[in-house]
């Protein structure tokens, strides 16, 4: 490697006032741009050597607890080539002459280090040395030592230059830290704006549910009302349809009484729906074998399902707690949606298994399931899907894609409020253009909990 011009003469005989601020001068505007500690500490012991004509250089850095120091960067013979230390040393605060510069934060100049108790030969036995500290903040972060074959190599004029440079070092020590202090205050700044970000979305979202919410807990409550007082309408218009079809003298009359019947029943069905959606039906809930209840509703109701859907019942399956009709008629309506969705056919999937949901699980099947055993009952169809954009529209009371007369928007809804009110919940997942998912998950009977609890399962 190629050394700077370095001579065993003494430097006060080589350097001159002037030249010597001429290169402190040149020293400072490098410093400036140098963006790390490590790349300070070897810029200072190369350009110890190189432009003030020192014999060698080596920089000790002090550790946080300021008990010892370690060769961090080296010019002259600790440095044989690029960034490396020879045998890198560490000398506690105290000991040699680097370690008592630390201590007192006082430079030091050894004439003469055959005569100095305290010399630590490093490389090669030196015959004088220089040693100043570099001070940060009232610490000591590390000292700059130079060593000479000569004695008497080191005066007031090296000590003067040492300390401009051990100043200036400490200057851009300061600097580098408090860009360091700046980067990390922006890092933090990052980190909160994210975390913010995600509070704010966290919040829009709760806010969006809670609205959701209120929103369907008014309509159920006005529709309640609305469906009570209406269905006591029905019941006398029913009644007085009755008593006048039994009195018809004409067909004819009949027919138009007879249609008139139809219309109330449908309108009583209508109210019976928003009850449900409502959740103020009185249900009658019984222990049910779901998988049971599937066969026997796709047996009755081939006509309507089309091709028969296909079954995957897991033959464990726990017995539920659920009013009987209220799960025949979610289910059908389930089943008829999914029809609908299939106008070219398709296959409708019904699949049935156990499913825990316990207060540690991160993700629940179902946002508002409370931690318990269900069962869950899955239907997939492989029709149009629903638009991610409307997903959250469609349990509305009243929401309908049919045309008018083919639909009232009030199945799913319905099929809701009564899962609701039974203790369970609903999820919807769609594919547009693929398919859609519909599960119910409900509620175990209570007998069985109990079982399973002494059971451990
Ligand atoms: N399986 C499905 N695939 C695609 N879209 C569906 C499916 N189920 C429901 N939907 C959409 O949700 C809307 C609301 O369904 P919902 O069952 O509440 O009412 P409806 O079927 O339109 O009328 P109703 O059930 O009262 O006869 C449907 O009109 C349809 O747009
Ligand atoms: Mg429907």
């Amino acid at each position: 490697m190629l050394r700077p011009m370095n001579t065993y003469f003494s430097v006060q005989d080589q350097v001159n006032e002037a030249t010597a601020l001429r290169t402190l001068n040149i020293f400072a505007v490098d410093l400036i741009t140098i963006p790390s500690v490590e790349d300070l500490f070897w810029y200072v012991a190369q350009n110890v050597v190189g432009k003030l004509h020192f014999v060698d250089c080596v920089i000790y850095q002090a550790n946080e607890a300021q008990t010892e120091l370690t060769q961090v960067a080296a010019w002259g013979e600790k440095n044989p080539y690029g960034r490396e230390i020879l045998n890198p040393m560490i000398i506690p605060f105290g000991h040699g002459i680097t370690g008592q510069v630390a201590q007192t934060q006082s430079a030091i100049i050894i004439k003469d280090l055959l005569k100095d108790q305290n010399y630590i030969p490093d490389t090669q036995p030196a015959r004088s040395e220089i040693c100043v500290p570099l001070i940060f903040r009232g610490r000591v972060v590390g000292v700059i030592d130079s060593e000479s074959p000569e004695p008497q190599a080191f005066g007031e004029a090296e000590l003067e230059i040492l300390r401009t440079v051990a100043a200036m070092t400490s200057a851009k020590l300061e600097l580098l830290a408090e860009t360091q202090r700046s980067k990390q205050r922006y890092q933090d700044l990052l980190v909160s704006h994210a975390q913010l970000t995600q509070e704010t979305n966290n919040r829009k979202a709760l806010e969006a549910k809670l609205f959701e919410a209120r929103k369907l807990e008014a309509i159920g409550r006005l529709t309640g009302r609305f469906a009570h007082e209406f269905n006591n309408l029905l019941t006398v218009i029913s009644g007085n349809l009755e008593f006048l079809e039994c009195a018809a003298t004409t067909a004819e009359t009949a027919d138009i009484l007879r249609d008139a019947q139809d219309a109330a029943n449908r309108g009583a069905k209508l109210i019976r729906d928003m009850l449900t959606f409502a959740q103020r039906t009185r249900l009658e809930p019984a222990v049910l074998d779901i998988n049971r209840c599937i066969t026997t509703l796709c047996r009755q109701h081939t006509a309507i399902l089309g091709n028969a859907p296909d079954l995957s019942l897991a033959s464990d399956l726990w017995p539920v707690l659920i009013d009987p009709k209220g799960f025949d008629a979610a289910l059908l309506n389930l089943a008829l949606n999914a029809q609908d969705a299939m106008p070219e056919g398709g296959l409708l999937s019904i699949k049935t298994e156990n499913y825990v949901h316990s207060l540690v699980a991160s993700a629940p099947a179902a946002p508002d399931l409370l931690p318990g055993r269900y069962v869950c009952v899955s239907l997939t169809d492989q029709g149009v899907g629903i638009a991610s954009d409307r997903l959250g529209q469609i349990f509305d009371p009243f929401f309908t894609s049919k045309s008018v007369g083919t639909g009232a928007g009030l199945g799913l809804s319905m099929v809701k409020g009564f899962i609701q009110q039974s203790g369970g919940a609903v999820t919807v997942a769609s594919d547009l253009g693929r398919g859609t998912t519909v599960q119910l998950f409900i509620p175990i009977a209570p007998s069985l909990v109990n079982e399973l609890l002494t059971l451990g399962a």
